[in-house]
């Protein structure tokens, strides 16, 4: 049980950090290393590292690439959260959206979860990394693809009875510009869920306040993921990513950098989805895609955030000349009068 979720008061608002099991203080490194036989498997090199444990990508005899989850707390697999959320979700036959998870096996001591790997990085190294020609974040276009993408995924867990509970940008990888696979289901739950989990600055004002949580939570994040695929920046941090001022600014609903730079088409979407009360957000994943498709077709195309701001910018510099032009020729008028 010790693995199913934090107690209450072990949420620490303050901290960026996962919160999600108990935090492991003082484990034992993982011996594992590029070259070392596991199971069936060839290790070939790490490409995630978390609180919670270490993901590598590995080989198997036919040569194909899998990516393999330990934890470091292997003595609390015997619940393994992240598998029985798995096993729900493939009892259900899956979705295209959720990463397919190919079971978990054991060599010795060393228990682990078997993934489909994914060749692309996660949509948070994929957002720190890219750097559009004109822009700062994604184009409306490509943010509302892949929001829609993501809100599919949802909508088929929050459709079996789980929230994924942690729904962040590093949970997300890419595939290409049109697929993306959610990952990291540690966190899930059934709903509703007094059980807490996943990572403050990406979590709903009523789970950081610990009342009880439902669909709503996890179409709080999305809006969060959504906000930062337009601007690059965390919509409740005035700087980085990083900045732990998120929490407490999420809790008093205080978006940091303001709606009003957004198209209304986008502006009204986003609204929604970080309402700060869960009865003024999308109340279910239906209503949610209903509004993604809506702003897919009316948004402007292909235009990041910072374009439509310049764009703005320049109407007004603009109208501001004509103004400047039209009083000098009145002032020079009324003097030769
Ligand atoms: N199937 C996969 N294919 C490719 N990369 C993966 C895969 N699964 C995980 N990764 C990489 O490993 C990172 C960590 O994976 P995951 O989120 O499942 O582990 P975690 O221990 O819960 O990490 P954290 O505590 O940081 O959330 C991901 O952000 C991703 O970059
Ligand atoms: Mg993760």
């Amino acid at each position: 049980m010790s693995t199913l979720g934090i107690s209450a008061t072990a949420i620490n608002i303050n901290s960026a950090s996962k919160t999600r099991r108990t935090p492991v203080v003082g484990y034992t490194p993982l011996k594992i290393s590029a070259g070392q036989s596991i199971g069936r498997f060839v290790i070939d090199k790490k490409i995630g590292q978390g609180g919670f444990g270490e993901v590598w990508r590995a080989k198997d005899q036919l040569g194909r690439f899998f990516a393999l989850k330990f934890d470091h707390l292997q003595a609390e697999c015997d619940f393994d959260q992240e598998a029985a959320a798995f096993e729900q979700i493939q009892a259900n036959g899956g979705h295209a959206t959720i990463i397919s998870f190919l079971g978990k096996e054991k060599d010795g001591d060393l228990s682990y979860r078997i993934f489909e790997y994914v060749q692309r990085e996660n949509l948070l190294s994929h957002l720190g990394g890219v750097v559009e020609a004109e822009g700062r974040g994604l184009s409306f276009t490509q943010s509302l693809t892949y929001l829609r993408q993501i809100a599919g995924g949802v909508q088929f867990l929050h459709g079996i009875g789980l929230l994924h509970n942690d729904l962040k940008p590093d949970n997300i990888l890419i595939v290409d510009d049109r697929e993306l696979k959610i990952i990291d289901f540690g966190a899930a739950t059934p709903y509703p869920a007094g059980l807490y989990g996943g990572t403050p600055m990406f979590s709903s004002p009523e789970k950081l306040f610990m009342h009880q949580i439902d669909r709503r939570s996890d179409i709080f994040s999305l809006g969060i993921i959504f906000y930062y695929m337009l601007t690059r920046e965390h919509p409740f941090a005035s700087q980085t990513i990083a900045d732990t001022k998120a929490v407490a600014n999420i809790q008093s609903g205080k978006i940091s950098l303001g709606l009003y730079s957004l198209p209304k088409e986008i502006r009204s979407l986003v609204s929604r989805l970080l309402a700060h009360r869960p009865e003024d957000r999308f109340q279910t994943c239906d209503e949610m895609i209903r509004a993604i498709d809506h702003a897919i077709e009316t948004a402007p195309k292909a235009e990041t955030i910072w374009q439509a701001w310049m764009r703005k910018a320049t109407r007004l510099a603009e109208r501001l000349l004509y103004r400047f032009a039209d009083l000098k020729q009145k002032y020079l008028h009324r003097k030769i009068g």
